[in-house]
């Protein structure tokens, strides 16, 4: 069973489906730690009700990115964490914590990468004009929503969505590919070479 940590911001609902996939079996990981740079964070309450350990870090106790990162490693070591999930997470990381842990820390982007990377790809993607977005599922590296692809679905933009409709597909494409690609994680069947991940099925 491979030990998870998720790191989320806000409303949570990627780690409610992470949770629900390991109650469900469809991921061969544990659930050990939930970390947030908000203390308001639903994604904390999510992880109390479970009786998962749920800590708030505040940024503003922290001077640069790299001393926040110093200390978020200390709960991700004390817990002997394998993979980190950024579920929302809404901090660009540094390399204190990139390399700590090099090919472990995924991301969910909503855009199909590299279109549309940063906080606003489903806005972005709207204003283009594109017939077909979706989502990402990708490694972390030092630039913003650059890693190595892991997974991606394609969802439709259609004439009449909002920002708000499609993002609303868009997450529930993320809900269901998300715990995929922990899953290939678990089971040790992602290696990355170069800028590409390899998916081994043998
Ligand atoms: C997701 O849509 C993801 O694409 C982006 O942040 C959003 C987080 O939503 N990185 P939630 O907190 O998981 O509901």
């Amino acid at each position: 069973m491979k030990r998870i940590a998720v790191l989320a911001s806000g409303e949570g609902s990627n780690l409610e489906a992470i949770l629900k996939a390991v109650e469900g079996g469809e991921i061969s990981g544990q659930v050990l730690l939930v970390i947030s740079d908000r203390e308001e964070a639903r994604a904390l309450e999510r992880a109390r009700r479970r009786g998962i350990e749920a800590l708030f870090l505040d940024p503003r106790s922290y001077g640069k990115r790299e001393a926040y990162d110093r200390a978020l490693l200390e709960p991700l070591q004390r817990a002997r964490i394998e993979l980190i999930v950024l579920a929302g997470f809404m901090r660009l990381l540094s390399p204190v914590l990139i390399e700590a842990f090099p090919h472990r820390i995924m991301n969910v982007h909503p855009a199909l990468l590299p279109s549309f990377p940063g906080t606003s790809g489903v806005e972005d993607a709207m204003a283009y004009g594109v017939r077909v977005t979706g989502c990402t599922v990708h490694f972390v590296d030092e630039g913003l929503d650059t890693g190595p692809v892991i997974l991606q679905e394609a969802v439709p933009a259609l004439q009449d969505d909002t920002a708000g409709t499609l993002r609303q597909r868009i997450q529930a494409a993320e809900h269901r590919l998300y715990p995929r690609a922990i899953e290939l994680f678990c089971r040790g069947q992602l290696r990355v070479e170069g800028r590409r991940c390899i998916i081994e099925t043998g």
